[in-house]
């Protein structure tokens, strides 16, 4: 509640603990004065003003308060004009709702929606040249085979069958980004495909670079397709390597996760019930805010070219989408990143 001048005559508990101050730092200040965000003053200097012309008027409008400690939340507000019993002059009842968290869900909806656009285009143009990739590929191997090693014709049909060769591999990208791999899932142990694996990861990062693996056991088994989940793994490992250029640790961990309804740890997009989680951690070079939005989009790659192509998350983000799963990420610029998947556990033994 304000009076004509800004200064705040009421406040509930609930907008103390929001902006983790104590009653007597905020009762008696003017609300212009350092409690909102300097960028909000004219907005709310405008509610205060007509809040003091006659009639019912309210205003609707999105703040922001910032708390002692942690990130802005974003705030709904409501204004209406009260005048009190015996007073003649009104005050600016102002009631806020914290929407972070439903703006922070929308965004990831929009987002996962985005991704599901370009996977759906690029999966349905990989489909169609996929097909035409055979015949391509069937005849140039075919033609390879048939022309001796001293005909001139062997090394241009050679060529031809790499570069063929070189479609086949990236159509299989794009169809993992378009979730329409022709996915051969089975019951296994994210342990076993991950120790399986042990060898080609540790060759793909070289000495510089210490390599811990933390496997929860017992773990549930999975239902998916361990030849994807090498490839997930070989993707994000890879990534990890090209982020510490000067070594580092990488970790690469599993657990057991249950997420129950109103679980706040995790995205509220995900469905409550029992996962396996498996985590790709490095001490690497991290990104930002504004590389984190673009992350799984394909061709997105801050690498320089002939280095990086910009399909390794996208391929992880539709092979884990694709497998019933969910994809996270957490990194701050020079502090290192890591990924989390979800997989659900399978009720199989
Ligand atoms: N572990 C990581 N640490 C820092 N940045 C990363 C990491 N993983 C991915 N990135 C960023 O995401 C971008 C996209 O990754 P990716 O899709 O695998 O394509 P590419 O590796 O070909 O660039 C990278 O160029 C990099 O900027
Ligand atoms: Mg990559």
């Amino acid at each position: 509640m304000l009076n004509r001048s800004g200064a705040v005559t009421f406040c509930n508990d609930c907008f103390l603990r929001l902006a983790q101050l104590p009653k007597e730092e905020v009762c008696g200040r003017n609300w212009l004065d350092g409690i909102i965000p300097s960028a909000e003053i004219d907005t709310w200097k405008a509610a205060i003003q007509s809040s003091q012309r006659d009639g019912p008027e309210s205003l609707h409008f999105e703040g922001h308060i910032i708390p002692r400690e942690g990130p802005s939340r974003i705030i709904q507000w409501d204004t209406i004009s009260l005048r009190s019993n015996g007073s003649d002059t009104p005050r600016l009842a102002a009631i806020g709702r914290d929407i972070t968290h439903q703006r922070a869900l929308e965004a990831e909806i929009r987002q996962s929606q985005k991704l599901d656009g370009i996977g759906r285009l690029a999966g349905g143009i990989a489909h169609d040249f996929n097909n035409l990739l055979t015949v391509i590929v069937g005849h140039a191997s075919q033609l390879l085979e048939d022309t001796a090693e001293s005909d001139p014709r062997h090394a241009p049909i050679a060529a031809v069958n790499s570069a063929a060769q070189g479609c086949v591999e990236l159509t299989g990208q794009l169809l993992a980004i378009g979730r329409k791999l022709r996915l051969r899932p089975n019951i296994v142990s994210l342990n076993e495909v991950i120790t399986a694996d042990e060898v080609i990861l540790r060759s793909l990062i070289g000495d510089g670079i210490e390599l811990i693996i933390d496997l929860a056991s017992p773990l549930p088994v999975v239902f998916v397709d361990p030849h994807q989940i090498q490839r997930v793994l070989v993707n994000l490992v890879t990534n990890a390597r090209d982020a510490m250029p000067l070594g580092g640790k990488l970790t690469i961990a599993t657990s057991d996760i249950v997420i129950g309804e109103g679980t706040t740890e995790y995205p509220a997009t995900i469905k409550p019930g029992r996962y396996v989680r498996l985590s790709v951690s490095d001490t690497g070079t991290g990104f930002t805010d504004e590389a984190r939005t673009n992350l799984f989009v394909p061709f997105f790659t801050t690498k320089r070219p002939g280095k990086g192509t910009g399909l390794g998350l996208s391929t992880v983000y539709g092979i884990v989408t694709q497998s019933g799963g969910y994809i996270m990420v957490k990194s701050e610029a020079n502090e290192g990143t890591r990924f989390d998947i979800l997989l659900p556990a399978s009720s199989g033994v």
